[in-house]
């Protein structure tokens, strides 16, 4: 009963945003920082120190960084202690510097020595979860660093929560006065019981990027952005991609993709620049290292029709908090046109004009290829209105004279640093998390409580059970799962951003997250897989799964969870394969590793990821799977650089994956529920066949005498179920809901879950929902469809998704609504007038549908074979094999 209970509290640690509000977040594997170019920087003044709290030697991290203990650097150590942290999030990027830090019950200070006065990044690197007695809740301190407030009654869970990250870095840019730094922290007085932490800090040298900037709105007025502390809210590489820290010309700045932050109404064209190895001409005003090379190739612009463009805007849009002044810093590099007039445009930052007639041309000498920036101040105070609102805005000059050639305009990179006040204070509010994420967390709350009482419960029966000494290590062995159990609960923030990785398997992988612990504490015995499962899945010695790896070489590696890594690899001699491999050193997930295996094996259709086998060898779990040559489904969305799919391929995706789901959830002799279903557990194979993975989580239906299944809830963030959140019962409506999410994302191209939107646009679902009940839905589908969709498709399209996202499961279609639906959807987009004799087919046939399906085909065993007739392009064979599923 514990064991289960262990394994059921697990929150899925999975989400599917990541984009920053408020501070940077490093991404999967990419916190790491070339060494070389903090040991070899252009200035001779040169001092870096990266501390690891509460560590006792020197920890090596990924790329060779060295992180020192922070103990040296220390003032004064009484009332603080190092604490290491019990549970690692899967999301974390890496364990240094996050598992080990320092916590501080009194006011505490480090002490640095600068060489010279020159500029200094300072991170800050939090970890928030609970370090033994130390509640996460109660980290709540103030941060001063060289005289400037940093940081004011700091709530790590909460902004962690907001930022839906499992950790928070902090960055500024900092200008000394003095040699010597100090950096203090001060547990807040005004909250019972606080006390401060500090995981990881980087104090590192860095060449001097800021200058005074003029005030917008204040003729005449500058400010002196030299001297001030910056901190850095926004950084991004605008119409490109992710830039990681260790690809930014030695400034360990991580550069982000600014889609999320582009207002819908006109998002605009990307480009890139075609010419390969692209020589920019810099200049004195603009060194090299001002942003990476892959800032200044990549751009946003309006696009072709001037007709268009003339009437609109390209804009982005920011919250900050009010009552500061901001930096905003554009970059820019004409490579379209060489000729000035050409493309000229205004630029506006919170309706206060920065630039009449930018023209980029002009600023670079009369060259194109010339990088350029500029930096702009702007004041945002409380009172105007638009409070914490930071619009950048960019509109055609068509005023100027003479008229330019084109009306259009340009953006590559942008950045937004927060200065420092008069006061000396960069610090703001708390940031407010999401509804939807507290929502969430209050039922993990009540969730926890529960469980609690049961562990309780539990506990004193076997207080009773054992007694004397052997008592007493069972106590030691139950407190240690019960602190598993929390710990696991505790991470607050939801894994990392799946797009980011370019995954294609069950990357994100339930058995990540969870330990399957009985209830003394040790991981269930290893010879618990059926027979049948055993039969019927093959048996990989740990010998071939090397040899097909290389020996698990990195350049092998498709992908990274918080399990551990997949690799592409090969087995029998030239079969391309996927290798799931947890982390050898880990006990995690043992659970869910027999489920997938259990399941997987005994299911075999045309659209779900077939297992071809597994290894478990001494500490190894590794599973092997079809390789899945195009990837997930979400990578083919958004966030990405591959070739925009069409509707006909998106549609036809969706029904692959609907026929998957359909399958499971009738076409066994049990239904089976997903669980899971998410836009990275749809995978595309080579010929763009769709199939479903991730079945860790998946719980076999109700039978004849039960209506649903009562369980903790589990599953992504984003695509849950309302009801499943209100009542805790599963039901195979609940995939359908999942799926409804599935297809606005597939529509919309925007994920599930994006807490950088204005909070009503949040959560997808809701959102969209809204958006059809204002009519508005044209307005939010992906650009990229717009116009090539037949409307009657779009109508049934959007009908059935939105029927998925009812609120009561008893409202949604069943699967196979779902899927003739998509199926006729297509036929209308296809085929617009011999649609209704499709749905004239159907209502014949439909009696054919709900009978013949739970007998003839049966779950596992000598039944389960390959679905092999089954045609994707052929939506006739798709209907006979829907009406007629003895076929499979
Ligand atoms: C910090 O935020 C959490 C929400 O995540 C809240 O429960 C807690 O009370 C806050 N702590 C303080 C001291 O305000
Ligand atoms: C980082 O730079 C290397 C070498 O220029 C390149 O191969 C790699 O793709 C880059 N990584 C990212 C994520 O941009
Ligand atoms: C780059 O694109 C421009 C126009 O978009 C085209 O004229 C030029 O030939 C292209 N260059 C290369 C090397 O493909
Ligand atoms: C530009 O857009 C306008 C309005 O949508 C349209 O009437 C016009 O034909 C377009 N021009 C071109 C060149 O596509
Ligand atoms: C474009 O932006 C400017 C400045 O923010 C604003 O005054 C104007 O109304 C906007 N125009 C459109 C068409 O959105
Ligand atoms: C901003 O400053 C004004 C005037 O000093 C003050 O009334 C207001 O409360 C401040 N707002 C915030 C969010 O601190
Ligand atoms: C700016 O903030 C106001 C008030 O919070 C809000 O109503 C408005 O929609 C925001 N502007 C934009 C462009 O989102
Ligand atoms: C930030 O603080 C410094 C001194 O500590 C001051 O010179 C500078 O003017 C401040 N910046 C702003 C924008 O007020």
């Amino acid at each position: 009963m514990i064991a289960k209970g262990v394994s059921c509290i697990m929150m899925k640690s999975k989400t599917h945003v990541l984009f920053c509000l408020i501070s940077l977040c490093f991404v999967s594997n990419v916190l790491h920082v070339l060494s070389e170019a903090i040991a070899k920087p252009s200035s001779t003044s040169t001092v870096s120190y990266l501390l690891y709290g509460g560590t006792t030697s020197e920890t090596t991290a990924a790329y060779g960084r060295k992180w020192e203990p922070d103990t040296k650097y220390l003032v004064s150590s009484s009332n603080t202690a190092p604490v290491q942290a019990t549970y690692q999030d899967p999301s974390l990027p890496s364990i240094v510097p996050y598992m080990n830090g320092r916590i501080m019950t009194s006011e505490a200070t480090y002490h640095f020595k600068l060489h010279g006065k020159s500029r200094h990044w300072i991170r800050l690197h939090f970890y928030p979860i609970d370090y033994n007695s130390f509640a996460a809740k109660d980290a709540y301190f103030s941060v001063v660093a060289g005289g400037i407030t940093l940081l004011k009654n700091f709530n790590t869970s909460v902004t962690a929560l907001a930022l839906t990250q499992s950790h928070v870095i902090k960055e500024y840019s900092f200008y000394p006065n003095t040699e010597d730094l100090y950096i203090t922290f001060t547990p807040s007085s005004d909250h019972k019981g606080s006390y401060a932490i500090i995981n990881g800090i980087e104090v590192i040298s860095m060449p001097d990027l800021y200058k005074s900037a003029s005030l917008l709105g204040f003729n005449e007025q500058t400010v002196d952005a030299e001297s001030s502390v910056l901190e850095t809210l926004y950084r991004l590489n605008v119409g490109g991609q992710f830039i990681p820290a260790s690809n930014d010309s030695g400034l360990t700045r991580t550069w982000y993709d600014d889609t999320p932050y582009v207002l819908y109404a006109n998002e605009g064209v990307t480009s890139t620049s075609n010419k390969t190895d692209h020589k920019f001409k810099y200049t004195t005003d603009v060194p090299e290292m001002i942003a990476p090379y892959d800032v200044y190739t990549t751009a946003r612009s309006m696009g072709p029709n001037s007709t268009v463009n003339m009437n609109s805007n390209l804009s982005w849009f920011f919250q900050v908090d009010s009552n500061f002044t901001y930096l905003v810093r554009l970059h820019f590099c004409e490579m379209e046109y060489t000729k000035d007039n050409m493309r000229v445009f205004e630029i506006s930052i919170n309706n206060k004009v920065a630039e009449q007639a930018a023209d980029v041309i002009l600023w670079g000498n009369m060259e194109s290829d010339i990088p350029v920036y500029k930096d702009y101040a702007v004041y945002v105070s409380d009172s105007l209105g638009g409070d914490n609102n930071l619009t950048v805005s960019l509109h055609p000059a068509v005023d100027a004279d003479p008229p330019p050639t084109t009306y259009d305009a340009l953006l590559n990179g942008l950045e937004i640093f927060k200065m420092n006040d008069t006061l000396g204070n960069l610090a703001g509010p708390n940031p407010v998390p999401s509804d939807y994420m507290l929502r969430v967390e209050k039922l993990k709350d009540e969730q926890q409580k529960k469980l609690d009482a049961e562990k309780e419960l539990e506990n004193k029966k076997r207080n009773k059970v054992v007694g004397g000494a052997a008592g007493g290590a069972a106590a030691v062995g139950l407190v240690a799962a019960v602190c598993i159990v929390v710990y696991q609960r505790k991470k607050r923030v939801l894994g990392s951003d799946p797009g980011l990785a370019s995954g294609w398997l069950p990357l994100y992988g339930s058995w990540s997250n969870s330990k399957s612990t009985s209830s003394s504490g040790k991981s269930c015995s290893s010879s618990t897989l059926s027979s049948l499962a055993q039969g019927l899945c093959r048996h990989f010695s740990f010998a071939e799964m090397k040899s097909g790896t290389r020996n698990f070489d990195e350049s092998q590696v498709i992908g990274v969870g918080g399990f551990g890594k997949v690799y592409k690899g090969v087995v029998d001699g030239g079969t391309k394969v996927a290798i799931k491999r947890a982390n050898p050193s880990s006990e995690q997930g043992l659970h869910e590793f027999r489920t997938e295996i259990e399941m997987l094996s005994k299911l075999r259709h045309r659209h779900l990821v077939s297992l071809i086998g597994f290894c478990e060898e001494d500490e190894e779990m590794i599973l092997v799977y079809d390789y899945m040559g195009n990837g997930t489904l979400r990578e083919h969305l958004y966030k990405t650089n591959k070739p925009q799919l069409s509707w006909k391929q998106r549609l036809e995706i969706c029904i692959g994956a609907a026929r998957g789901l359909y399958y499971l959830h009738t076409g066994a002799k049990y239904t089976i529920i997903h669980r899971d279903v998410k836009t990275t557990n749809i995978l595309v194979d080579e010929k763009w066949v769709a199939k479903v993975s991730d079945f860790g989580l998946s719980k076999t239906g109700p039978s004849l005498n039960q209506t649903h299944v009562s369980t903790v809830v589990k599953g992504s963030f984003g695509y849950l179920d309302p009801e499943y959140f209100r009542r805790q019962q599963l039901t195979d409506k609940s995939d359908v809901y999942s799926f409804g999410v599935v297809l606005f994302e597939v529509l919309c191209a925007r994920p599930a879950l994006n807490p950088t939107l204005p909070k009503e646009q949040v959560s997808l679902a809701d959102w969209a929902l809204h958006c059809i009940r204002k009519g508005m839905l044209e307005d939010i589908i992906d650009p990229n469809l717009k116009g090539k969709i037949n409307p009657e498709c779009l109508k049934k399209f959007a009908e059935t998704a939105e029927k998925c996202l009812s609120d009561q499961g008893t409202h949604r279609p069943s699967m196979g609504d779902v899927l003739w639906n998509l199926e006729f959807a297509l036929q209308l987009h296809e085929n617009p007038n011999g649609a209704s004799l499709i749905a004239d087919e159907r209502s014949r046939t439909s009696e054919a549908t709900a009978h013949g399906i739970d007998t003839d085909v049966s779950y596992g065993g000598e039944s389960s074979m390959d679905e092999t007739t089954d045609s994707m392009n052929s939506t006739n064979a798709a209907f006979s094999q829907l009406i007629n599923p003895q076929g499979r």
